[in-house]
């Protein structure tokens, strides 16, 4: 007699969120933090053991342990058990990176740090899930691209590419509603928390689990692209320098243009050229970190290859940053920050005293290791001067060996006085990292890269320029959702000015 075959059914495990994600969510349905929101000060009335926690040595860190300390920024949802489901599924999904990319960042990191490499951070102010698509991803990669391999002429150094991109979803507001039609409503707070659309300013948590789906794609869509030649430095890249108003400054940007594609053709000749290097580049991902419940939820503990120590590693992205709003000592994202082991940023706006800085790196950087976090500084360009020298010195007596970067943008937003546009003028962009590099040389510092709110498209949101953008010119196209960003050309305009500061050859005023 046949035997019938027994099939057996199971369903698929069910999902649990941890402990941690549970309280997460909760914390999310009552804080009320917000109406504190604004500029780093000291967070007031602590929990007794967060006084000592934060003036002692700290207890041990888990990815939870943030929940305890006050936060700034603070989302909160009106439903605890949609965050909570959110949270549990993002708990169930893979990490976005590797920690072998993540410790292959850290290595190149270290090398800036001692001056032996550039480091290049750039990309949309507000990333949106609509940006999600090859169009936009490609010229995104094309002038990162394009502005490295400018850097690298100019500074003869290995430059980092950095993308503010898969994962840029949440922004810090200094205001929690704004004014629409005589309307108050809430703020845009980045598509991982609210949309843009007036009509969905209310925060969900399914936009936490979107937020993981339109990072996948994207950091998918760029690694499917590097894999297969995007970076392939034989091709001829195209380089339209037409929009270049002044003869000079055409003229110059053609000589780098040239030597470049000289310089790959004559590798090409004496077949310098097959190395794996030429055909594809390092990218990495970065975003700031400023959700706490979604960077929680992809904090693992995992292997470093090389060594087969488990760390805890935020596979969000390679590397995470805090923003000038949130970084208060005694607050939850520095308790976050300092146990992961990715390279992290800081950023430093002007109201960070020296002393400040220096607590800041001892809690985040306690083994005091080469690299391992990136001071990214945006005081404007009126403001570099007085500010930038004492922080260098505090830090170098401190000895934190940091990668010192120049983020010209965050401090030279203004309004414009004809179209009352949200703008930033290309000389104070480009006055600020001059600077940045001349004090840092008169300090006997290296500034050691920059970070850039920049589009590989033709926007008009920022005014200057080789192109000469003027006041009047933004309404033609004004994209962006939150900050002004340079323009595919005025980005490059800036990639050259750096490296022609590098060869000291200072004469092209854009
Ligand atoms: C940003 O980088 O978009 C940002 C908000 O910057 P900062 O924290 O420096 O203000
Ligand atoms: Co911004």
């Amino acid at each position: 007699m046949e035997k019938t075959p027994k099939v057996i059914v199971s369903n698929p495990s069910k999902l649990e969120p941890s402990d941690g994600a549970k309280r997460a969510a909760k914390l999310r349905s009552t804080s009320n933090d917000m109406v504190a929101a604004g500029r780093p000060q000291n967070l007031g009335q602590l929990l007794p053991q967060v006084e000592e926690a934060v003036h002692q040595k700290r207890p041990e860190w888990t990815p939870t342990t943030w929940q305890d300390y006050p936060i700034k920024q603070d989302v909160v949802y009106d439903d605890e058990t949609k965050v909570e489901a959110a949270l549990e599924k993002l708990e169930s999904l893979p990490p976005l990176v590797h920690p072998a990319e993540i410790e292959r960042l850290k290595q190149k990191l270290s090398d800036a740090a001692e001056g032996k490499a550039f480091l290049l951070q750039g990309g949309d102010c507000a990333e949106l899930f609509d940006y999600c698509n090859e169009d936009r991803i490609d010229s995104q990669l094309k002038v990162l691209l394009q502005m490295s391999l400018v850097l690298i002429w100019g500074s003869k150094l290995p430059v980092i590419r950095m993308g503010r991109m898969a994962g840029q979803y949440a922004k810090p507001r200094s205001k929690l509603t704004e004014m629409i039609d005589g309307n108050e409503i809430p703020s845009f707070r980045g598509d991982n928390i609210n949309g843009f659309d007036i009509k969905s300013r209310t925060p969900d948590p399914a936009r936490l689990v979107s937020s993981y789906f339109h990072a996948a794609a994207t950091i998918n869509h760029v690694r499917s692209q590097l894999a297969n030649g995007f970076a392939d430095l034989r091709r001829p890249l195209d380089w339209d320098l037409s929009h270049v108003q002044k003869d000079h400054v055409r003229e110059r940007y053609q000589e780098v243009v040239d030597r470049i594609t000289e310089g790959l053709a004559f590798m090409k000749t004496i077949g310098a050229d097959k190395s794996a290097d030429i055909t594809s580049v390092d990218f990495f991902t970065a975003h700031e970190a400023l959700l706490l419940e979604y960077e929680q939820t992809l904090t693992r503990n995992l292997r470093d290859p090389a060594t087969n120590i488990k760390k805890w590693y935020n596979t969000s992205a390679h590397f995470v940053w805090i923003g000038d709003r949130t970084r208060q000592i005694d607050g939850a994202h520095v308790e976050f920050f300092r146990g992961l082991a990715n390279p992290i940023g800081i950023k430093v706006g002007p109201s960070m005293e020296a002393k400040e800085l220096v607590e800041l790196l001892d809690i985040v950087d306690p083994n005091y290791e080469t690299g391992r976090v990136t001071l990214i500084t945006r005081y404007g360009g009126a403001k570099i001067r007085d500010l930038l020298p004492q922080h260098i010195k505090a830090v170098r007596a401190s000895g934190h060996k940091v990668v010192w970067v120049s983020d010209p943008c965050h401090g030279n937003t203004k309004v414009s006085p004809v179209t009352k546009f949200k703008t930033r003028y290309f000389d104070d962009i480009a006055t600020e990292i001059r600077l940045a590099l001349e004090i840092h040389k008169e300090c006997g510092s290296v500034l050691n890269g920059m970070h850039l709110e920049l589009t590989g498209d033709a926007v008009t949101e920022c005014i200057g320029g080789s192109q000469a953008l003027e006041d009047k010119d933004l309404v033609i196209r004004y994209d962006t959702v939150c900050d002004p960003r340079l323009s595919v050309s005025q980005s490059l305009d800036i990639a050259f000015l750096v490296s022609d500061w590098f060869q000291g050859n200072k004469q092209t005023e854009v």
